[in-house]
């Protein structure tokens, strides 16, 4: 992890997102990465503890918590678990069902966020920030400037919604369902939050260090599906053939990995790429998925005994 820190410290190609005014704000040097292990161990390197906000890596979860509340039927009823191979913000919704195609792309997570909203929409909000506390280990809060300014500049989001009502897949409570997931996107974590809620996704459920269990695990297969098959949006193919792991991307310069029952990995670096995943993130999984053997269908770690005699054979 140090050596891929090091090897990257110096990449500085990308942008930091702008169409968002208020993470436009962010410093395109930081770079940081955390893993941790589900034993309970962390690493970090860099700018581990910077904050920024989770943007879309809060897909993932949410989508747990409504896989949790509403159970598998009446949650895909709302959103399907298709690779669209469209960016993040397309606005298309399956032509035959009407759902949107998975709950990775921002239609899907709208619908997701529109199930587990509460009355009053604060207390939906709470709820998941209580549940991302407990996986991260720590309180965690929202970024109240990035909220305001996801709301003014939200729009895009606000069709998709509406067209989503017209369609039967999300109640009348639109304003209630976009501020909700503008809120989730709008929490605060670090490299170490965000390795400890993937390493609560890869020891079943369980946080590794306070034991607790957050998440129901019998819905963990399914996160981890989506994540694998969708976790990044137009680069999803290329993701899993090249690092195969299950994954999530954020336009804050976010992105986690899971291998499962082994690590969670985080890497926060804000500057993108024209996908809008955050290049050295982007860079440092594949280093590691390569250097350590991580990918889902790799035979063994390329330093074992078992891969020499692979060679050998
Ligand atoms: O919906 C949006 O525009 C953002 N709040 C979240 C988008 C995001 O992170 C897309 N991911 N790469």
């Amino acid at each position: 992890m140090q050596d891929a820190y090091k090897k990257y410290r110096d990449l500085d190609d990308g942008a930091v997102a702008t169409y968002i005014p208020e993470l436009g704000k962010a410093n395109g040097g930081h770079f940081g990465i955390a893993v941790a292990t589900v034993d309970g161990d962390v690493f970090t390197a860099g700018d581990w503890d910077s904050e920024f906000t989770i943007q879309s890596i809060c897909k993932p979860f949410a989508f747990q918590m409504a896989l949790e509340e509403f159970g598998r039927d009446a949650t895909l009823q709302r959103v399907g678990v298709e690779p669209s191979g469209d960016a993040f913000n397309s606005i298309e919704l399956d032509p035959r069902t009407m759902r949107p195609y998975n709950p990775m792309i921002n239609a899907g997570a709208i619908a997701v966020s529109s199930l587990i909203k509460k009355s009053p929409v604060e207390d939906g909000v709470n709820a998941f920030l209580d549940k991302m506390g407990r996986a991260a280990g720590r309180e965690l809060r929202i970024d109240q400037s990035v909220l305001f300014s996801e709301s003014v500049t939200g729009n895009r989001n606000r069709a998709m919604a509406y067209l989503m009502l017209n369609c039967g897949i999300i109640d009348p409570r639109v304003d209630d369902a976009v501020y909700q997931y503008f809120s989730q996107c709008s929490m605060l974590v670090h490299c170490r939050d965000l390795a400890m809620m993937a390493a609560t996704l890869a020891n079943m459920g369980r946080n590794p260090v306070s034991k607790e269990r957050v998440f129901d695990f019998q819905y963990i297969k399914d996160v981890l599906t989506v994540m694998f098959t969708c976790g990044l949006y137009d680069y999803a193919g290329e993701w899993a053939y090249r690092v195969g792991l299950p994954a999530k991307s954020g336009v804050g310069g976010g992105i986690i990995a899971v291998v499962n029952r082994q690590l969670g990995i985080a890497v926060y670096s804000p500057k993108l790429d024209e996908k809008d995943n955050s290049v050295r993130g982007i860079a440092v999984c594949k280093e590691l998925a390569a250097h350590l053997g991580l990918h889902a269908f790799e035979f063994a770690n390329v330093g074992s005994s078992f891969m020499q005699w692979l060679k050998e054979e």
